[in-house]
C-alpha cells in the first residue's frame, strides 16, 4: 500500500507523527510538503495529494490542516476524490465501507495523536463494502460532471 501525505503549517507536527507510525508499519508513505512551520496555503497541498490519488500513483491520501477542514474541501473539488475528515474511529471505518473514501482528513488542532493514529489505521484497514453502496458514489459522480467545469 502507496500513501501520498500533505499538510499545511496547522498539521505540520501531527503529519510527522503520521508518517513515523505509518514507517513503523512498513507502509510506504511519500511526503507531499510542507516541509516546516512556516505558514503556507491548505489548497496548495491538498491539490498535489489529491492529484497523486486521483491518477492511481497511490491508493490513499492523508491530508492534515489545523481543523482538517480548509484541506478537505480544497481535496474534494478535484473530480474523483473523496476526501472524508474524521475525529473518530466509526467514522473512520464507516466512510471506507460506504463512501470508498480515498483521502483521510485530520485536524491537528482538533485531535490528540494517539487518537489521530487509530483513525489512521481504521481508516486502512477498513474494506468498502460496494452493493447500494457504490450506487450512491456513482450519483456523487454524477453531480461532478454537472457542476466541476
Ligand atoms: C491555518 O491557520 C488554519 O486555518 C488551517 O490549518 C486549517 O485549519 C483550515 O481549515
Amino acid at each position: 500500500m502507496k500513501i501520498a501525505i500533505g499538510s499545511d503549517h496547522g498539521g505540520f507536527k501531527l503529519k510527522g507523527e503520521v508518517i513515523k507510525h505509518l514507517k513503523e508499519k512498513q507502509i510506504e508513505v511519500v511526503d507531499f510538503g510542507t516541509y516546516s512551520e512556516d505558514s503556507c496555503d491548505y489548497p496548495d497541498v491538498a491539490e498535489k495529494v489529491a492529484e497523486e490519488v486521483v491518477m492511481k500513483n497511490f491508493e490513499f491520501g492523508i491530508l492534515i490542516c489545523g481543523t482538517g477542514i480548509g484541506i478537505s474541501i480544497s481535496a474534494n473539488k478535484v473530480a474523483g476524490i473523496r476526501a472524508a475528515l474524521c475525529c473518530d474511529t466509526f467514522s473512520a471505518h464507516a466512510t471506507r465501507e460506504h463512501n470508498n473514501a480515498n483521502i483521510l482528513a485530520l485536524g491537528e488542532r482538533v485531535v490528540g495523536v494517539g487518537l489521530a493514529l487509530d483513525i489512521v489505521d481504521t481508516f486502512l484497514n477498513a474494506k468498502f463494502q460496494g452493493g447500494r453502496h457504490q450506487n450512491r458514489i456513482d450519483k456523487i459522480s454524477h453531480i461532478e460532471d454537472k457542476y466541476i467545469k
